[in-house]
């Protein structure tokens, strides 16, 4: 048997596996605070809950934990956390990620931008890891001196699995590290001197290890009550999503959760110094160009909570209206927005009149407006050069039938519809079951069958949307 880890932003996931054919044995699951700014112990205590309620990991050969990207855990000398970790959604690090530009381009912010995507195939926005450690040498230079290790949410937990066995045995992989800003996917090395430009020093980092390169062994009363366990690499959980759904070259993730994220595998690193696309690593040795959107699955509960009505009503209300709902268009930008990066943003309502309003043609706006965010995620995605033959849509939003409905027409592709699952634990259960066997590609578990919705594209749906999108840009 083998378990994979999803520490998530709200909670920890546990599934238990057959090494070999893939088929479920057991799960678990265990809530944890969410937030933007989280004491580590918190997901270390979800990670201990979830493996007891997925019955320990006595009879497991291997475990590999996928983890939210890019957070912030800062260790001083000793392996204590130094504060609270700073999360991927957390924007205070947004005027650090300016300033970084700048400093690359002397000025330049075009310039400075070009740099940063060929150094490290990103630009900086408040999300990534490099941008918050200088918000904290601005901020709390006592927290930046004594930061004598960076880890990553996924690195701490495994480094906690093993035991905490000092500074230099912190692991990571290369899907994670590619979000930090200071990976470059281009070489394979850490850019230390984009880290010590960030935080003023060149903490310790985690090694960086391959695919599927053993981790070491889960320490016998660590986080569970078992050791002995094979500890896979782990990943970040974009790429263990893709290593769960069995994404290729050609396939387009799109998951709508706490954030909206827009993926593909690509066999070349790439560098967008518009921003919008992040250039990452997967967890298989390709890479995962990604766009994320901050602004998903909230659209859809903010709407509902609006019109006072369910997820299921929302969906049947945004499906008796028109395509284009009449020419109302919802811009969601309802907490800043990072691509675009806006991080200051607020959302708009835009083309109200006596005969749009109504709950049908705010759920449809909402529904829509939601969908053309992605789709420019998407569009930027294959501007790249990477092919794109189908959406595998994924997330809590892939629920609403008024979005799987709708989903095609705006993106103007085919979209699968794979069966709900936790596809970051499986993926991360999937690479610990790799790293057992060994090998140059991840073992062949079944797919699932998925449901499939055909595209009928209606152009001018995001032709008015970009409109009102840079009609109201002009005012954040
Ligand atoms: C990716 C990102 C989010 C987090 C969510 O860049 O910020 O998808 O990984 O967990």
């Amino acid at each position: 048997l083998v378990a994979g880890v999803d520490s998530s932003t709200q909670s920890c996931k546990v599934v238990v596996r057959d090494a070999e054919s893939g088929a479920l044995v057991r799960e678990g699951r265990a809530s944890h605070p969410d937030g933007t700014e989280v004491d580590p112990a918190a997901w270390e205590a979800a990670l201990r809950e979830a493996i007891d309620s997925a019955g320990g990991l006595g009879d497991v050969a291997a475990v590999a934990v996928g983890g939210q990207q890019h957070g912030m855990v800062c260790l001083d000398d000793a392996g204590q956390v130094v504060r609270p970790a700073l999360l991927w959604n957390d924007t205070r690090s947004a005027g650090a990620a300016t300033d970084l530009i700048a400093e690359l381009g002397d000025g330049d912010d075009g310039a400075g931008r070009r740099a940063w995507a060929d150094a490290v195939g990103l630009v900086p926005v408040a999300s990534f890891t490099v941008t918050k450690l200088r918000w904290l040498a601005q901020h709390e230079p006592d927290n930046a001196a004594r930061t004598a290790a960076v880890a990553l949410p996924h690195d701490w937990l495994t480094w906690k699995l093993a035991g905490s066995p000092g500074l230099d045995a912190l692991v990571t992989d290369r899907g994670d590290a590619s979000g930090t800003g200071y990976w470059s996917p281009f070489t394979g090395d850490y850019r230390t001197d984009l880290l010590e430009r960030a935080l003023g020093h060149a903490p310790v980092l985690p090694r960086v290890l391959g695919p599927a390169e053993r981790a070491g062994q889960v320490a016998a009363g660590a986080l569970a009550a078992d050791g002995g366990a094979l500890l896979g690499p782990g990943s970040g959980d974009n790429a263990a999503a893709a290593l769960g759904i069995n994404a290729e070259p050609g396939d387009v993730v799109l998951s709508i959760g706490t954030s909206g994220v827009v993926s593909t595998v690509s066999t070349t690193p790439s560098a967008d110094p518009s921003g919008t696309v992040a250039g990452f690593a997967d967890a298989t040795g390709n890479f995962l160009p990604l766009v994320v959107t901050l602004n998903a699955a909230r659209v859809l509960d903010a709407t509902a909570r609006l019109l006072g009505v369910d997820h299921d009503e929302l969906s049947r209300l945004a499906l008796t209206a028109p395509a284009g709902s009449g020419g109302l268009v919802m811009v969601p930008y309802l907490e800043g927005e990072r691509t675009p990066d806006r991080p200051h943003a607020t959302g708009a309502l835009h083309g109200l009149t006596l005969a749009t309003s109504d709950p049908a043609h705010l759920a449809r706006a909402a529904v829509e407006g939601l969908l053309c965010g992605l789709a420019d995620g998407l569009e930027a995605i294959a501007a790249l050069g990477n092919p794109v033959r189908r959406v595998l849509l994924v997330g809590g939003g892939a629920r609403s039938e008024a979005v799987r409905r709708l989903a095609p027409a705006v993106l103007g592709v085919p979209v699968l519809v794979p069966p709900p699952g936790e596809y970051v634990a499986d993926g991360a259960a999937r690479q610990a079951a790799w790293t057992l066997a060994g090998g140059d590609t991840p073992p062949v578990w079944p797919t699932t069958s998925t449901e499939t919705y055909e595209a009928d594209a209606v152009p001018h749906v995001r032709e008015r949307y970009a409109e009102v999108r840079d009609m109201t840009a002009a005012r954040v």
